[in-house]
Formats: structure tokens, sequence, C-alpha cells
């Protein structure tokens, strides 16, 4: 979703603005603008299209200046277009903003400040802020943005500076992301580390109802009331590098063979003396797990696939009934919350609007709430009550890759702690859990050493349009996973079905050589897979079989056989969940399309 940058300092900031744009392409966008302060004068270039449109369009007629502010426009109030793209200014040009969210109530001040006089130029509801920073302008920027921001409703983080003083510019940050990078003699402001980690690796995380002054010199953190705020850097201590491709042709590829490093990195420090111990990390004393009666699991997109394995893990582990929901639709069914309710949260970016909605509801509930997250102070680590870190590393594709395997496993060590904890596995169960999680890396790294196979399927199926993926119990959640990965990055049409199902509507569409992806690595339910494999084949579907290693009767019954490493039942999804990532990774690249960022499609979905 939209990403913002601002730069003081002595350098150029033309150049420092669009590099740290740059490293939030990730982010997904349809825009992108900037605006520099130069002598007491403010200028803005933006322009539709990719950043390189952008580049264009200034090295034809650069911005000279050490002050600016940038930003990436994911459309949300008016469609992507020059006009539409931040910053904005007011009609004086005396401020400049770039807004990530949405103004609930723009529509109401943009009538208020026509009557006044105001035009307005673009369609959004951004560019209300700017001149209503205009028509409040008491001279001093930091108490004129205080004024407007009291008379805003809704969620955003706000960047602006104003041309009567080049020497400062403000941050706000209300339910979106934004941190404070602190440089020598220059100073940042970014939706996301990796904009600014070439110029600092010390940032201050704002918090909702936050505001910051930037200088060179220095940076002064307060409430938008004005209270002033203490708080400590945060020292980031991974490396630029591992924010970029690394050699990789596309960051899908990448964070696909990161797999294995990632599993590793989730595990770590864990599983002590071959038993789950997350004592650590939760503050939830054992009598208070000991009452949970009910969980429910709230996420998006791949998130929301993990948790439906997650339910399955909970349930057989911890004997505890979990229901997943899709966040979005969460808190609209009014659930039966009650104090005995843990909710668990799980969001890559720890910023998905509608997550962070349904976790909020829960809360108001009454229920406890656990936030499964891979990013480090984001707004799902900061609200949950308890949090369980993925340690993915960033994940800069849209495509969600080592995010979902990172779940699984997170989600498989809070099974097995809750089992451990309300005493429904033993000893001996947990020990040889923990040993079987323990092989997942490796058993992961074998999985991507020849990937020929894949390859070749997907060139066979990039000239399809549509596609079934079909599995049986856990082998069904991994495939929605499966189907979803080649969607949204191959844009072919494909559906998840439970195996059991298709008899009941699917099996009408099928035809000669009709291509169907069938998951059947969970053996209580294989002879039934392997039945409905049959089904399909009688009327004429091409099959790719996913099997376990040494199954040696699914492969009889399809036309071409995939085999993963053997792990416990409820591990699985670990590991058959990989070829299918490579699938729909091959298949986007075997049709030309953008892998790392598909169309219409964001990394972080920051509206509801
Ligand atoms: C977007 C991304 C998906 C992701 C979903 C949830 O749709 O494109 O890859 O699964 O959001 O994101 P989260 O950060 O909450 O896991």
């Amino acid at each position: 979703m939209c990403g913002i940058v601002g730069y003081i300092g002595s350098k150029p900031a033309q150049e420092i603005l669009v590099e740290g744009l740059r490293k939030l392409e990730y982010r997904g966008y349809d825009s992108a603008g900037i605006a520099l302060c130069r002598e007491g004068k403010l200028e803005a270039k933006k322009t539709e299209g990719p950043l390189t449109a952008l580049e264009k369009r200034l090295q034809a007629d650069p911005l000279t200046g050490h002050l600016g502010i940038g930003h990436t426009r994911w459309a949300t109030h008016g469609k992507p277009s020059d006009e539409n793209a931040h910053p904005h200014m007011d009609p004086g040009h005396q401020f400049a903003v770039v807004h990530n969210g949405i103004i609930e109530n723009y529509l109401g001040l943009k009538e208020e400040l026509q009557k006044k006089g105001y035009t307005f130029t673009s369609e959004t509801d951004s560019e209300v802020i700017a001149h209503l920073l205009a028509d409040l302008d008491d001279g001093d920027l930091v108490s004129t943005v205080r004024r407007a921001v009291r008379r805003m409703r809704g969620a955003y983080a706000l960047a602006i500076i104003r041309c009567g003083e080049p020497d400062k510019m403000v941050a706000v940050r209300l339910a979106s992301p934004l941190i404070i990078g602190v440089g020598d003699g220059e100073n940042f402001i970014a939706s996301d580390i990796p904009a600014i980690l070439e110029h600092t690796r010390d940032v201050y995380v704002l918090e909702d109802g936050e505001m910051a002054v930037l200088t060179r010199e220095w940076v002064e953190l307060t409430t938008i009331g004005g209270d002033s705020v203490d708080k400590e850097l945060f020292h980031v201590t991974w490396d630029a590098v591992t924010a970029e491709k690394d050699g990789y042709d596309h960051f899908m590829q990448k964070e696909i063979f990161e797999q294995p490093r990632a599993i590793r990195d989730t595990l770590a420090g864990r599983l002590k003396d071959g038993i789950v111990d997350l004592y650590g990390e939760l503050s939830l004393a054992e009598e208070d797990l000991k009452k949970i009666d009910r969980i429910h699991v709230v996420a998006c997109g791949t998130a929301y696939h993990a948790g439906l394995v997650g339910k399955t893990i909970l349930e057989k582990w911890a004997h505890i009934p979990v229901e997943v929901d899709v966040a979005s639709e969460y808190r609209y069914r009014n659930p039966l919350i009650t104090s005995s309710t843990l909710v668990i949260a799980i969001s890559q970016s720890g910023e998905t609007a509608d997550t962070l909605a349904a976790l909020r509801e829960a809360k108001k509930g009454g229920a406890k709430v656990l936030g499964i997250t891979n990013v480090v102070g984001s707004s799902v680590a900061r609200e949950a009550d308890e949090v369980l870190m993925t340690w993915a590393g960033p994940e800069v594709s849209v495509a969600s890759t080592k995010a979902y395997t990172t779940q699984l496993v997170t989600l498989a060590l809070l099974g097995l702690h809750l089992a451990r904890v309300v005493g429904t596995l033993g000893r001996e169960e947990l020990s040889d859990t923990a040993t079987a999680m323990l092989r997942l890396p490796e058993q992961a790294e074998s999985l991507l050493t020849d990937t020929v196979a894949i390859e070749q399927f997907a060139r066979g199926i990039a000239g399809q349009e549509n596609l079934f993926f079909i599995g049986r119990g856990l082998d069904h959640a991994v495939v929605m996973e499966g189907s979803l990965k080649l969607k949204e990055i191959s844009y072919i049409h494909s559906e998840a079905c439970a195996a059991g199902e298709l008899k009941h509507g699917t099996l009408a569409l099928i035809e000669e050589g009709f291509p169907v992806i069938a998951l059947a690595t969970q053996q209580a339910v294989r002879d039934k897979m392997v039945s409905n494999i049959i089904e399909m084949k009688a009327r004429g579907a091409h099959v790719l079989g996913l099997a376990l290693e040494g199954d040696t009767e699914v492969g009889k019954s399809v036309d071409e056989i995939l085999t993963i490493p053997k792990t416990l039942p409820l591990l699985t999804p670990v590991l058959s969940v990989i070829p299918l990532q490579l699938l729909a990774y091959h298949t986007s690249v075997v049709r030309g399309l953008n892998v790392d960022k598909p169309r219409n499609l964001a990394k972080s979905v920051t509206v509801e």
C-alpha cells in the first residue's frame, strides 16, 4: 500500500527520496511523486505509473533542495492519475503533504473549504489535508499541523513540509505505519525500514497518536496533543542486502529458497532439550492458558490459509475447538467472544487493516489476543496481548511464501506449547514432534534442490485458462494456498476443491485434458483421494499428483507425480506447499508476467 519517504539534511534530497520509494515498491503502487523545498519555494513532480516514469520526468527537469517528501500511491479515493498522485499542495503552495490511509470526513472538510474558495485539483481524500493546513496556517508548521489533525477523522500516516520553514518537517501517525530514521546531520521519515536502511540503522517506530518534528540536527517526539514522548531508538540489525534480490531473478524466488533458513529461525530457541518452550515469550500464566475453551483465528489471504492448517493442529494437539475467520468477516458476524476465548491474529505485515479491526473487536469482547506476525513493532505486535514472531525476515514479493511456512511452524509451536500446558500430549509425543519439526528445514531444502519437473509442468499449464487443485483434510487447506498463489501471479483462473465435493458440481467442468493438481499426502484419506483422482481421470483430466516419498499407489492413477519427504501428517503442509509455490512462480515466469508485483494487488493492505 502507499509508501512514504521524507528527508532533511545536507545532501540533494531528490535522489534519496526516489531511492527510498524504490525500496517501498513492494508495497504495491500505481503512481509516485516527490516535493522538494528550495529557497523557500515548494515544487512537486508526480506521475501515474511506475517509479521509472517519475524518474524520466525528473531527469528532464530535476528538483533541487535538501528537504523533501515522496510517496508511492495505491489508489483508493480516485483513479490512478498524475493529479491524484501525492504529494498534494494547497493552491498557494505553502504546504506539501503525503498521506497513507483514509481521511473519513474528507467530504465534509472539502465542502467547507470549497465554500471558502479553495479549488481542488484531485479526487483524493488526501488533498483536503493540504488545503486544511493552508486554511489553519498560523505561521508555525508544528502548531498548524496539530490543529489540522484535530479536525481529521480516519487512519493516516503523514509527512508534511511548509515552504516558510525550510529547516523542518513533520510526521504524524494514526493507524498507518511510520518510522523515523535518525542519521548524522540528516533525518528521515519512512513507511518502512528498507527505505532508509542505506542511510541509517537507528529508528524510532511511531505509535498511533504520535508526531515527530525533524530538523537536520534533531528529532522531537510528542503526542499529537503536544505531550513529550520518550522512547528508545531501535537499532536494525538485519542487512540491507536481505531486502534485495540477492542474485535471484525475483524476490518471490529468493523468498521460496529462503524457507529452510526461515523455518530454522522460527524454531530457534523454542525447542529446549527436545521439548517446546514458549514460557519466556508468552506472559499468560499456565492457569490462564488452561482456562481457554475456544480459539478464534483471524487473518487475510495467505495468513488465513495458514490459520486453516493451524485449526487442525491446535484441535488435534491441544483439544481446544478452533474457528477460523477471514478477518474482514469476523467483526460483522457478531462472534461469540468470552474472556476464555483466545483470538489468534495472523499477519505477515502486522498492518493489514481487516486483521487489525478483527483484533480490536476481539479485545473489545474481552478475549485475550495473540498476534503471529513477521514485523517487529508492527501494529499487530503492539496491540496484541501476546506476540509470537515468525522471524521469516523481510518478505518483499506480493505473493507470500516464507511467511506462510513460518506461520505454520509458529502455529505448530503454539499447538505443542498449549498441549504441554493442558496435558493433552505426553512427554514422548512432545519430544517426537519436536524432533520432526527440527528436520523440516533440511527436508524443505531437499525440495528445492531439483525443480526441473515442476518447471516442465509449469510450461504445460502456462497456456491454460482454468485449473483445479484438489485435496482432502489438510491437503485441502494447502491447495487453497496453492490455488491462491497460482491465481495471483499467473492470472490463470483456478479453484481449490475438497476432493469429496467434486461430485456435487465441479466434476461437470472436467473435459479432455483439463489440468488438475491433486495432493495426496495425508495417509488417513489417501485411498479416498486416489478414488477421487480416478473419478477425474475417467472424465479426461490431466492430473499432476503430489504424494509422500515411498507411496507407490498415487503414482499409478495420475499422469505425472511429484513427491515430498515424509514428516508427521500435521507438519506435512510445511513441505507440500513448496512445490505449489514453485509451480505458481515458474508459471508466472513462463507467461512473462510481473512475478513480484502482480496487477491490482498490494503487499500490505492497510485499508478495509
Ligand atoms: C495481501 C498480500 C497477501 C497477504 C495478505 C495478508 O493481500 O498480497 O500476500 O497474505 O495481504 O497480509 P498480512 O500481512 O496480514 O499477512
